[in-house]
């Protein structure tokens, strides 16, 4: 057997990772939720680097290293920091590294994990790189669809919305094609999934459908992934407006819908998901949000070789 060992290493893609080393987070996830860790990190620091805006990642890794006995420092407006004076981002990794044992770190940029991690002697976690990865997403994702579906086989995933910029579907598919999966990609055409994305998983063997209109297909799903349209990463806002409002979701789609079928979405939600949805069994978004803590609790311990 080969032994899992994560002390050191980074987290910048979901392709890093191998099925085997998914499935050992799933289990130390489900070890913080229900052990006493709360001295595990003691001593040691986070750097919280955030050049991008967030609620739910910045907010649930504070928590995950307070909650383990660790500290925080950073930044969540880059305004504040010398990026403002034209610091580059590799010499901002080496002067960090010397401040912390971690750095967890979100960038506008594709590529921007990867850069720092190279320039960081400490382990880098991607919180999200422009549309390209948000790892640590991907694996609450998982641990909320193996919780409440009890397997990660044999199951239909629906994503729904912006399938070109949503940088958690362009992670979770990859973690998807692991398992026994079927996958179909609801999104207007403006917003499909990046071929290079589309021709990986064909070479995975996954079965995958494309479609725009959603109804049809709503009988077949086990879980739906709804993403919110990313105004922020339209080079014209012109082609925003034409499809910002291309899927709402409401509680009238459960009637097609299997009893069982669960709703995700990374959040925040801008008009997609109505709010009717929010007190049905299938929607299980704000438990998805809350998994973030035990999850990055999991991924901290890891990287620094305490679990
Ligand atoms: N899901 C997610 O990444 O949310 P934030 O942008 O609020 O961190």
């Amino acid at each position: 057997m080969v032994k899992i060992d994560f002390k050191g290493k980074d987290i910048i893609s979901i392709r890093d990772f191998s099925k085997e080393e998914i499935l050992h987070i799933l289990k130390t996830t489900e070890r913080m939720e229900k052990e006493n860790f709360s001295n595990l990190l003691n001593g040691k620091i986070m750097g919280s680097l955030f050049f991008e805006p967030s609620t739910r990642t910045r907010l649930s890794f504070g928590s995950a290293m307070n909650g383990l006995g660790g500290t925080v420092i950073g930044f969540s407006d880059p305004k504040q920091s010398s990026a403002a004076k034209g610091e580059s981002l590799p010499d901002a990794m080496k002067i960090t590294e010397g401040y912390c044992d971690v750095i967890v770190m979100r960038h506008y940029l594709e590529g921007a994990a990867r850069l720092a991690a190279e320039s960081a002697n400490v382990p880098v976690i991607n919180a999200g790189d422009g549309a390209n990865q948000h790892p640590t997403q991907t694996f609450l994702d998982l641990y909320t669809i193996l919780k409440y579906k009890k397997k990660l086989d044999g199951l239909t995933v629906g994503f729904l919305g912006d399938l070109k910029y949503g940088r958690t579907v362009h992670s979770l598919v990859h973690a998807l094609a692991y398992f026994n999966v079927k996958l179909v990609f609801i999104s207007p055409d403006s917003l499909r999934m990046p071929p290079d994305d589309l021709e990986e998983l064909k070479k995975k063997g996954i079965g995958f459908k494309e479609i725009e209109k959603f109804n049809s297909h709503i009988k077949d799903l086990d879980v739906i992934y709804a993403t919110r349209i990313q105004k922020e990463r339209f080079p014209d806002q012109m082609d925003y407006e034409k499809v910002k409002d291309a899927f709402i979701l409401d509680k009238s789609i459960l009637k097609g819908a299997k009893k069982d079928l669960i709703i995700l979405h990374p959040l925040p939600r801008v008009n997609e998901l109505n709010y009717d949805l929010d007190d049905t069994e299938n929607a299980v978004y704000f438990d998805q949000a809350k998994n973030g803590v035990p999850v990055r609790k999991a991924l901290l311990a890891l990287v620094l070789g305490k679990i």
